[in-house]
């Protein structure tokens, strides 16, 4: 039998954060994972340049036979996801689905504040789009949502240099401006795949009464139930227990990161073609 696998996508490593809780919640299915390691961080790049990258990887993993996939990664599911889902997807595979990372969280947020007052850590791009705002205005319309840009942030796990004194700066800077946005905030979300790995020096500068959500564990749960309640979508999901890894960029190099995301050694596969 063919393998139909979950399509696991991000911009580079940080998706791995999502996987690996989804395979923890979830590890009776198969996986494939793609990084377009090649052309990240996507984090500061146009709505045009998003889309069409994320599209010719989310084209190669519906080449791979997967019928769902899920971005992990924020920029692309804050400037690629909705076009996807309602001008791609209908043309391309109408009885596939594309799913990403903001509405699981969104949809929770308020239910995590006393206060009312959530702070969100993004990319600039995710920041831009303010798909975050939007969406939980939708969920919780009285709620206040204040934004930061850590365009560093992405760079610093990129280049091994989370733990080191550099990084204290940036993150200092940062929660200090989400911070003087309201005193009242008791709600931090991190709205990028990479920043779990950042978690030690941001509690570090976040007072610590407010809570830090991060979304690997939402996003697993969210998609449990979301195969609960789409049975056809659901039966079309092999269920080997296998995880295959590609990337467009160096598959050595690839193996070499994606230990500190994943949180086991990995051997992943180079993929050409993909533009
Ligand atoms: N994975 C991206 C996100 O969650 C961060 C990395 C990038 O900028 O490409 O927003």
């Amino acid at each position: 039998m063919k393998k139909q696998p979950i399509g696991i996508f991000d911009s580079g490593y940080g998706g791995l954060t999502v996987l690996r809780e989804i395979v923890h919640k979830l590890p009776e299915y198969d996986y494939i994972y793609l990084g377009d390691n090649a052309r990240s961080p996507y984090g500061n790049r146009s709505f045009e340049t998003v889309y069409q990258y994320t599209l010719q990887c989310v084209k190669w993993l519906f080449s791979q036979g997967c019928p769902l996939i899920i971005l992990a990664c924020n920029t692309a599911s804050a400037k690629a996801l909705r076009t996807i889902q309602q001008n791609d997807l209908p043309l391309l595979y109408p009885e596939n689905r594309v799913l990403g990372v903001i509405r699981p969280t969104t949809e929770l947020i308020g239910n995590y504040s006393r206060t009312g007052s959530a702070g969100i850590l993004a990319t600039n791009g995710t920041v831009q789009s303010e798909s975050y705002l939007i969406e939980i205005k939708k969920f919780f319309p009285k709620m206040n949502v204040h934004q930061e840009a850590c365009p560093m942030w992405v760079p610093l796990v990129e280049n091994n240099e989370y733990d080191g004194e550099g990084a204290d700066y940036f993150i200092r800077k940062n929660i200090q401006n989400l911070l003087q946005k309201d005193r009242a905030m008791d709600t931090v979300l991190l709205a990028c795949t990479h920043y779990p790995l950042l978690m030690k020096k941001i509690k570090q500068y976040l007072p610590e009464h407010i809570r830090v959500l991060v979304q690997g564990e939402i996003v697993a749960d969210s998609l449990a139930d979301y195969l609960r309640r789409h049975s056809e979508l659901e039966k079309r999901c092999t269920r080997t227990g296998q995880t295959n890894f590609f990337t467009t960029d160096s598959a050595e190099d690839f193996d070499k990161h994606a230990e500190v995301f994943f949180g086991a050694k990995i051997r992943s596969m180079h993929v050409s073609g993909i533009s």
